[in-house]
């Protein structure tokens, strides 16, 4: 079993160039389903969930390559219609595949998404608005038999909770519905705006009237093209947290500071610097300048997007685990997300959950210590604690970070992270 080993301590200082967002290339893989061609993702993460999503595609009967950062999906050829068990339980969010073969082939047979760290993952919001574009569900041993028996049609849906996944589905399902479709309380994150984008580039029509409201009039086909993945706004906020836990200064290359800017109220709270200049390629050049000692971080609530995104607050906890006070955490999105606080703990930081609020007493410093990411966020606040740490910290269970932080020990290394993977 591999581990990472980090002797904490180090100010971290340097440049760090951030990937494609995992969260946007996933539900990006799917959508290229719906296309009689070929697509080019650029700027596509090196992540084990990309690798799953590649390897779905392959078993639907797509030629899939991948050449450096690009990944190259020929979905000309008829596409199956069914997902292997060992393939949806590899990753949950498969089910952003759901709409699209259905889209594609008039029916979709996947077993139930396995629940994960973060507690029960149900579906309950996908199908109910894949049930209004005309799909007939039934739940059979733990499979969900999808069927559109008259096709697909437009349809106004409202959706409960702006839930990220369901949006997606409704997009892949009804760009190519018989009709227009309008979606209400759609998710607003950017990894949405991408997949429009990407879309409207393969001749979809999606346009947006209002923050939240995306109409979606069906076209009879979609054609290829070549789309290149937003920068990793989740990964930019777990360096931002590294430098602040170790009191240190980072440049970010390749970053969208609009999608990133969600943490910096946060940060700055913390009296760290940030500041953001234009890269010329319509992205930004990020840096951060951390004070020694960190002030509390205030209250963190986590909210859908442009609130403060549920997958940073990990990260930004472990380094309120060293400020000079105490800072709150909210947690207002998934019902089970401090299972990695346990592992703090065992470095010294004292930190009191209850429920989805967790209250973090900082500490003049942290030990080093044998811990075990829970899940892929829990696993990167684990790294940003270590960082810091005096001592050495091993970590292990590894699989979580490689599922959404490609090379992050090479990174951190050559920002002067006394860190090593073997
Ligand atoms: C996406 O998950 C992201 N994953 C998550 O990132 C992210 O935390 C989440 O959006 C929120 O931003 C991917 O994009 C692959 P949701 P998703 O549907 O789509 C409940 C990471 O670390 N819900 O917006 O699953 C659900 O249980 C991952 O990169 C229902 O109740 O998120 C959760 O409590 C973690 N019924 C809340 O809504 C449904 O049908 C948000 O879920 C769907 C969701």
């Amino acid at each position: 079993m591999q581990t990472i080993t980090v002797r904490g301590g180090q100010r971290l200082c340097g440049e760090v160039i951030i990937h494609g967002a995992k969260n946007s290339a996933l539900p990006l893989l799917a959508a290229t389903l719906l296309v009689h061609g070929i697509s080019e993702i650029h700027n596509c993460p090196h992540l084990s969930d990309v690798r799953a999503s590649m390897a779905i595609l392959r078993h639907l009967g797509c030629r899939v390559t991948r050449q450096e950062d690009t990944v190259t999906v020929d979905a000309t050829a008829p596409i199956g219609s069914d997902i292997p068990d060992e393939l949806m339980r590899e990753m949950r969010s498969s089910i952003v595949f759901l709409g699209a073969i259905i889209a594609r082939c008039g029916e979709a047979t996947m077993s139930y998404p396995g629940g994960c760290e973060l507690g029960p993952r149900p579906i309950d919001l996908h199908l109910a608005a894949l049930r209004r574009l005309g799909v007939t569900v039934e739940e059979r041993h733990g499979h969900i038999c999808c069927r559109a028996e008259n096709g697909l049609h437009g349809a106004e849906i409202t959706l409960a909770f702006p839930s990220v996944g369901a949006t997606e589905n409704v997009l892949l399902a009804a760009c190519m519905a018989q009709g227009t479709t309008v979606l209400r309380h759609a998710a607003r994150e950017p990894e949405i705006q991408d997949l429009c984008a990407y879309l409207n580039a393969c001749g979809a029509r999606i346009h947006s009237t209002e923050a939240g409201v995306l109409t979606i009039e069906g076209v009879p086909h979609l054609h290829g093209c070549a789309h290149r993945v937003m920068p990793d706004r989740i990964e930019a906020a777990t360096y931002l947290a590294a430098a602040a836990a170790t009191g240190g200064e980072l440049t970010l290359r390749r970053c969208c500071a609009e999608d990133t800017s969600p943490v910096f109220p946060a940060l700055e709270e913390s009296g760290c610097v940030i500041r953001a200049v234009a890269s010329g390629d319509g992205l930004q050049t990020l840096s951060v300048k951390a004070p020694a000692r960190l002030r509390p971080l205030g209250t963190v609530r986590t909210m859908p997007y442009p609130g403060f995104p549920t997958d940073a607050a990990a990260p930004l906890l472990a380094a309120a685990c060293v400020a000079d006070g105490t800072s709150v955490f909210v947690e207002s999105i998934f019902e089970n997300r401090y299972k990695y606080v346990d592992e703090l703990a065992r470095m010294g930081a004292r930190i009191r959950v209850d429920g989805r609020v967790a209250v973090v007493e900082g500490v003049p410093a942290l030990q080093g210590a044998s811990v075990a990411c829970t899940d892929l966020r829990g696993g990167a606040a684990l790294i940003v604690a270590a960082l810091a740490a005096a001592g050495q910290t091993t970590v292990c269970e590894l699989k979580h970070l490689d599922r959404g932080y490609a090379d992050l020990t090479d990174s951190l290394r050559a920002v002067g992270a006394d860190i090593r993977r073997e």
